[in-house]
């Protein structure tokens, strides 16, 4: 286990669009954590970085030390990256090098999405907070997103696009036995009985990378005799997860399945502005909320910060268990119960949630409440 750092050194690039308002607004909620917990200390390095950043320069997306800095840091506040039209000459996006770039540079190969639905806040399908309660993973580093691939004869009748899906051992490995022991760690079990369980959601029934995924899921699974492992398809995972979502608590996946699924994941607990992720390595965490850069909603004050708030929520979780620092579990406790007040009084709400309060106004709220709350740790 790590010596717990006397001072966490974290990396806080904004990116584009409302990455840029929601970011200030997760910081401003560590800063009032280290005002008032004791031996809970930060230094913030910030970088400009992204598409805006590249429109200035049209060289780069970021610059040379960012990523030497990541490295040496302790984790990372992410915002968002993409704007409007902004593309390199041949017709990529900006942004997504970054995007990357850090993922792959910095080895983040479990990227956690936790789904919780909280008090007052309305979601499509028929169920209670109690019942929404679980966390999602997916690979982050292989599968479809490696760019192997391309494209034959352009334009023909015979063109032909193909893209090669890579599962490693090592890749599937390391994102099984992160999910078991997230499950091991977390306090909560299933909603439905409590139960410690992770669920394999693959496509094994067709797909051979998915029929070696679940047999690597089998075999770690042995060194966890003390939680239950549960097995589904994607596509009736999908159903199961609005009609039954009680039944799941850790739930593990390739990088594509899990790049669709937490996206309804977000609808359930009430849309992209409330959902949260972390991108974990070996050595460091990054913080990002799900959505995007929302380019029509920036410099209009309108976006709901509590998806980034919550995301530092689970780095501080994170350095919890990493470093088994008191501190960052009393920060991620204030944080999060500063939120689920805030949303129970139904006063300080942004837009989306049907209030009127501007990016700043929900952040200075939930600095205001997280340095009041009385946490017994
Ligand atoms: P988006 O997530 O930026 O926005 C989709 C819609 O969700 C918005 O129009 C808005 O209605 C709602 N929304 C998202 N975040 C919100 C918030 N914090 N508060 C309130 N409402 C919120 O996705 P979109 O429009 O598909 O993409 C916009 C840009 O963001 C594109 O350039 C895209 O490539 C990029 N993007 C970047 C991601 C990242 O940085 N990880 C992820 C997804 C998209
Ligand atoms: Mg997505």
């Amino acid at each position: 286990m790590s010596v717990v750092p006397s001072k966490y050194k974290i990396v806080v690039v904004p990116g584009d669009g409302i990455g840029r308002e929601v970011t200030p607004e997760a910081v401003k909620v560590l800063k009032a954590c280290e005002e008032v917990i004791t031996g809970l200390n930060f230094e913030f390095i910030e970088f400009e970085a992204g598409a805006m950043y590249y429109l200035k320069n049209l060289k780069e997306e970021y610059p040379p030390e960012l990523l030497p800095t990541c490295r040496e840091s302790h984790g990372i506040i992410f915002g968002a990256v993409g704007w409007q039209d902004a593309r390199w000459p041949d017709g990529t996006y900006a942004g997504a090098k970054l995007i990357f770039d850090v993922r792959f540079g910095l080895d983040l190969y479990a990227n956690v999405r936790p789904c919780r639905l909280y008090p007052n806040v309305p979601t499509p399908i028929k169920k209670e907070p109690k019942d929404v309660n679980m966390v999602i993973i997916r690979e982050n580093t292989e599968c479809l997103y490696q760019g192997i691939g391309g494209r034959l004869n352009r334009g023909g009748e015979s063109e032909l696009a193909i893209d090669v899906r890579v599962l490693t051992r090592k890749g599937c490995e390391r994102v099984i036995r992160y999910a078991f022991e997230l499950a091991r760690s977390l306090p909560h079990g299933a909603p439905v009985d409590g139960k410690k369980r992770v669920t394999c959601i693959d496509k094994s029934n067709v797909l051979k990378g998915c029929v070696f995924w679940r047999e690597v899921f089998n075999k770690v699974g042995q060194e966890y005799p003390d939680i239950e492992k549960d097995y589904a398809y994607v596509d009736a995972w999908t159903q199961w997860a609005i009609r039954r979502p009680e039944w799941y608590n850790v739930c593990v996946t390739s990088n594509m399945f899990g790049d669709i699924i937490t996206d309804l994941a977000a609808a359930i607990q009430g849309g992209l502005g409330l959902a949260p992720s972390i991108q974990v390595g070996d050595k460091l965490a990054m913080a990002e909320p799900v959505h995007g850069s929302a380019p029509k909603y920036y410099g209009k004050r309108v976006a709901n910060p509590l998806a980034s708030i919550l995301s530092v929520m689970w780095l501080m979780r994170y350095f919890q268990t990493k470093y088994q620092d008191k501190a960052a579990a009393e920060a991620a406790t204030r944080i999060e119960t500063a939120v689920i007040e805030l949303l129970e009084e139904g006063k300080v709400l942004p837009r989306d949630l049907g209030g009127s309060a501007r990016t700043d106004e929900v952040g200075d709220e939930i600095a205001r409440k997280v340095k009041g709350i009385q946490v017994t740790i």
